[in-house]
């Protein structure tokens, strides 16, 4: 496995687990956890998950299962819950307390905010609540979901700790470029969400990229990512797949490819 540096000094994996739906069998929740035994065995030892994805349970529960060293693993969750009264820095100190206890740990390493609050101020707000957590040693880093450029520089106005990671959807049917930018430029590493979720007809370039290397669509996309300086989180419910996606330090795609790849 390959590493990036967040801009607190620690290490984080370039490229780990989606989960969203892992645990479940037609959305509805079964505490299954297979799929996460199954990335585990592959390689994974970060995996993204979400209080919303009302997994957590199952992830923490697999992860034990490994028999692997809390210490090998990078976990990551997000704060989803979407109240619709105004939240408060102390909505945060919950919602990590029932994530710490679902995910059956001491500490999170990565934990991020889902969505911005249609309100900045209230943002604002909820992300002292993530300077508090990150000050009291709850979690390793902190950062934020699917914010828009505007929204970023909002909360690098009214913030203390900077954001270390910014997650959204880029994938070449929505590379999110002018935030991923604007981010890379304030030290904010960024991480794709959705990096192979898009149209079948952007896979043939990319599959005629990876004949030459002897690489799948999807190998390629997640290199080109890692080139990119982007962390992404596959996810997969098949074997194969986990262990493909994993199979990506092996070739490296050339400046023409990269610059095809960007234009896709
Ligand atoms: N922050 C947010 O708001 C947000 C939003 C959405 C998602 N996320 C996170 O990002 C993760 C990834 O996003 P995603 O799950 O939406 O999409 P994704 O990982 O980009 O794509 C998942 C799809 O790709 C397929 N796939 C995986 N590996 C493949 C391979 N090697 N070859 C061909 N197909 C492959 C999977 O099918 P198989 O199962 O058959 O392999 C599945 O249908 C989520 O699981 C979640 O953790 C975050």
């Amino acid at each position: 496995m390959q590493y990036f540096t967040l801009s607190n000094k620690i290490t984080i994996p370039v490229t780990g687990s989606g989960t969203n739906s892992f645990a479940k069998v037609n959305k509805e929740y079964t505490g299954d956890t297979k799929e996460v035994r199954s990335a585990v065995k592959a390689g994974y030892r970060f995996f993204d998950t979400a209080e919303g994805y009302r997994n957590e349970e199952a992830i923490g529960k697999g992860i034990a299962e490994s028999g692997i060293d809390r210490k090998e693993f990078f976990l990551c969750t997000k704060m989803s819950k979407r109240e619709e009264r105004p939240m408060t820095r102390e909505d945060v100190q919950e919602a990590l307390q029932r994530s710490l206890q679902k995910l059956n740990t001491e500490y999170i390493d990565l934990y991020l905010l889902h969505f911005p609050r249609e309100d900045m101020e209230e943002t604002a707000e909820l992300w002292k609540g993530f300077e508090e957590a990150y000050t009291k040693g709850y979690v390793r880093s902190i950062g934020i979901c699917n914010f828009n450029r505007e929204q970023l520089s909002y909360l690098l106005d009214h913030c203390v700790i900077p954001p270390m990671v910014l997650q959204v959807k880029c994938n070449p049917e929505e590379w999110n470029t002018e935030v991923i930018r604007y981010a890379k430029v304030h030290g904010i590493l960024p991480m794709a969400w959705g990096p192979l979720r898009f149209a079948p007809e952007y896979r043939e370039p990319l599959t005629a990229i990876g004949t030459k290397y002897g690489k799948t669509w999807a190998q390629v996309i997640l290199r080109y990512h890692y080139q990119n300086g982007v962390i992404s989180i596959p996810k997969s419910h098949s074997y194969e797949h986990q262990v493909q996606n994993l199979d990506i330090f092996d070739f490296e795609l050339n400046d023409q490819e990269m610059k095809q790849i960007a234009e896709l």
